[in-house]
């Protein structure tokens, strides 16, 4: 395709694909805007995966609480569609509130164990506004790929589990997290920053580094805990979690691979991130 298309009803974007799916593969980049090279990285690897690529934009009113940023999320529609089309974005689906959830949709999905724990503790029906959306999407968009950031990494443990339980023919490929040049990883909630909170986010990704150091010289999941809860302290970050789990079902103590997962807030910005410490990383330093 040479033109990028928009389609902001499933009924256009469906008629949009129908012709291209016969011949072509279809690799899919869920995403809710405020586009950076996070999102971009993602678009490079549906590129790589398949022919025709998919991404949508759609900030999903299920996924956030009632006391969360919603109604202040970022919108730049024009930029975002301009970056789309930078990144070779071939087909964006943009659609409306009232196209994905008309009046009368009562019917949601409700993952497993995996969604109870870390985000799913703080942010109760987040990971299950999630996992609707993005079966709906699925539904909608058809894919033979769909590519997730590891960024969000309990998001990707609901999604396979989903897909798994729910027997979506859909292949879940995940990409590294992209960060800023001190480390910050990217993210569209970066932009509620003001420069003195831009700096004190960073203690996010000391954290895991520190929690990352503390298991390279052999120190236990619990020892990197410790050492993650010490540096939000200096910085006076308040978190959520700062925590030392297993890479697949997040559950705690995590054995072998460690997954460091903190959730913090600066200002009124709650930030996450995570690290993974393989287990032939552990006490090597
Ligand atoms: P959003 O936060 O816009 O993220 C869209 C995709 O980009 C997700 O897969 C996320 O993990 C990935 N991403 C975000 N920051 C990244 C970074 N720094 N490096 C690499 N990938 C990154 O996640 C969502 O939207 C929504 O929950 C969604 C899946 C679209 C459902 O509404």
């Amino acid at each position: 395709m040479t033109e990028m298309q928009v389609a902001r009803s499933i009924g256009d974007l469906r008629a949009l694909l129908a012709p291209l799916r016969a011949e072509s593969s279809i690799g899919f980049v869920p995403t809710m805007g405020a586009l950076h090279d996070g999102h971009l990285s993602l678009v490079a690897l549906a590129r790589d995966a398949a022919e025709v690529c998919v991404m949508s934009i759609f900030v999903n009113p299920l996924q956030f609480g009632p006391t969360e940023d919603l109604a202040r999320y970022p919108r730049p529609l024009d930029a975002d569609l301009e970056l789309a089309r930078g990144a070779g974005v071939d087909v964006v689906f943009l659609p409306s509130v009232d196209e994905m959830y008309p009046e009368g949709a009562t019917t949601t999905v409700v993952p497993g164990p995996v969604a109870d724990v870390l985000e799913g503790a703080h942010r109760p029906g987040h990971l299950a506004g999630v996992a609707t959306v993005v079966a709906k999407l699925f539904n909608i968009v058809d894919p033979d790929v769909a590519i997730f950031g590891q960024k969000d990494a309990q998001q990707v443990a609901v999604i396979k589990a989903m897909v798994r339980d729910l027997d979506f023919e859909v292949r879940i490929e995940v990409g590294p997290t992209i960060r800023e040049p001190d480390g910050l990883a990217m993210s569209s909630r970066n932009r509620y920053l003001d420069i003195e909170q831009r700096q004190r986010a960073l203690a996010l990704y000391e954290a895991l580094q520190a929690g990352e150091a503390s298991l390279r010289a052999g120190g236990s999941p619990e020892d990197a805990e410790h050492q993650m809860h010490e540096v939000f302290g200096a910085a006076g970050l308040e978190t959520d979690y700062a925590a030392a789990v297993d890479p697949l079902d997040l559950s705690s103590p995590a054995t072998g691979d460690v997954l460091l997962v903190v959730a913090a807030r600066v200002g009124s910005t709650r930030l996450i991130d995570n690290l993974l410490v393989k287990a032939s990383q552990r006490g090597t330093s």
